[in-house]
């Protein structure tokens, strides 16, 4: 075992096993002493002939943006517990991700089907908005800064590329952010903005669709030059998502797409050719069953709410849990599912006001059917063939699975369930 494998972070984070190296440092699978629980730890690295000026701007710069995201609290930006300076460097302690990167999955897949792109293009426009909202630029999005668990979509590695307002970093020859995937404006020397993040989100889903950045070439100086001097090249497999990307590609950033008209133009890609609207979630699916029920009884004088759990009461699936059926959750989830599929079963009840679960029908095209916090009491059931279901304080909420309670879990563990009837 090397010198850092028996390291001890701040007397509490200890390094366990390295889990990869990128070109700032290394990431380590490590476990949080104190609250007993995996962590990530990235290890930052400065290139040795560094001056020890450059080295604490970078430092400070460090402690100052890597604790920014810490208060970034949504579920597509990987969670940052703790930043510490420990042998002269920092490391940054984070939530444990047990999943490839989209890097890994371009590599070991080829390239990804539209749908599934799309999925992870809606989810980074989250996570970019609630990090440009908060003023914090990313910098450095790229597939190996995506990490895919499931239906999660979580982007990790906020703020870390070097050299960003430090122009003696610069001078050193450090390149910000990754040539195949930066902002022609930045690659120019201008500082990275919102828009060069969109930029770079535009290269990083034209990599997931066809395999390759669209300006990656043999080395750092021709990736910089086609950068420079070339158009952008138009996307072959992008189908529906094509307008998105060539979008996010444009080259002079006050035209290329804003976040809003980005995410209007992924939806409408979503939503497919000839809807032209949004296709109903499963919720509101039911709401409008709900409506025509509604419309139907009233001229008949009975109550639309008596007919709607009369309903419930008939769908087949496993005895209610926990008082959970007659939520909104689970008769949305209730009416997504196929007639007559035999269905799997969650029930969740939270026993705090922070139970946060994401649950997701899987598939070509992921439905969300809830990305929410419950309040103490309040409970969700969902009856359906297939279901991906993400706790993230396992000791906040009750779960059942199929009609059996699961252990509670330890303060801030997460928890992920699969279910499949099929
Ligand atoms: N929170 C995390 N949980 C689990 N694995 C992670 C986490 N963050 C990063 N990794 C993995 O660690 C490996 C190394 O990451 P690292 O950020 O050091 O390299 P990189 O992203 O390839 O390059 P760069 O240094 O330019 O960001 C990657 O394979 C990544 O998937
Ligand atoms: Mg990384």
């Amino acid at each position: 075992m090397s010198q850092s494998e028996r390291l001890v972070l701040a007397t509490r984070y200890r390094l366990v096993s390295e889990i990869g190296q990128g070109a700032n440092g290394t990431v380590w699978r490590g476990h949080d002493e104190l609250l007993d629980r995996a962590v990530a730890i990235k290890e930052l690295r400065l290139p040795d002939n560094l001056a020890e000026d450059d080295r604490v701007v970078f430092y400070r710069r460090t402690l100052r943006e890597a604790r920014a995201p810490a208060q970034l609290r949504t579920h597509s930006i990987v969670e940052v517990y703790d930043v510490v300076i420990e042998q002269g460097r920092p490391w940054i302690v984070m939530e444990m991700i047990e999943a490839p990167s989209l890097e890994q999955l371009i590599e070991r897949s080829g390239p990804l089907p539209p749908e599934r792109v799309a999925h992870i293009g809606r989810a980074l426009l989250d996570a970019l908005n609630t990090a440009h909202k908060a003023g914090i630029v990313h910098r450095d999005l790229k597939p190996s800064n995506v990490l895919l668990d499931g239906d999660r979509v979580v982007l990790t590695d906020f703020g870390l590329a070097f050299s960003s307002g430090s122009a003696s970093l610069t001078k050193t020859g450090h390149f910000m952010g990754s040539p195949a995937y930066v902002a022609p404006e930045v690659a120019a020397g201008e500082k990275a903005t919102p828009r060069s993040d969109l930029w770079s989100l535009g290269a990083t889903l034209y990599a997931a669709l066809e395999g390759r950045p669209p300006f990656e070439r043999e080395n750092v100086m021709a990736t910089l030059s086609a950068l420079a001097n070339e158009s952008t090249p138009a996307p072959q497999n992008a189908g529906a998502l094509a307008p998105v990307i060539t979008g996010l590609l444009e080259k002079n950033p006050t035209r290329r797409l804003s976040h809003a008209r980005a995410v209007d133009r992924l939806e409408r890609a979503m939503a497919g050719p000839r809807s032209g609207r949004r296709a109903p979630t499963p919720r509101y699916r039911l709401m409008v069953v709900i409506g025509l029920i509604g419309a139907t009884v009233a001229s008949c004088g009975i109550g639309a709410t008596a007919l709607i759990v009369g309903m419930m009461r008939e769908s087949p699936g496993p005895s209610p849990t926990a008082g959970a059926s007659t939520t909104p959750g689970g008769s949305a989830a209730q009416a997504a599912a196929p007639p007559g599929a035999a269905t799997s079963t969650l029930a969740v009840r939270a026993r705090t006001d922070s139970c946060k679960i994401f649950v997701s029908v899987p598939g070509t095209a992921i439905t969300v059917l809830a990305d929410e916090t419950l309040h103490r009491g309040e409970a969700r059931r969902y009856d359906q063939p297939r279901l991906n279901a993400v706790v993230y304080d396992a000791s906040a909420c009750d779960v059942w699975v199929n009609g059996q309670q699961k252990p509670a879990g330890k303060p801030g563990e997460r928890q992920n369930y699969t279910l499949n009837k099929e």
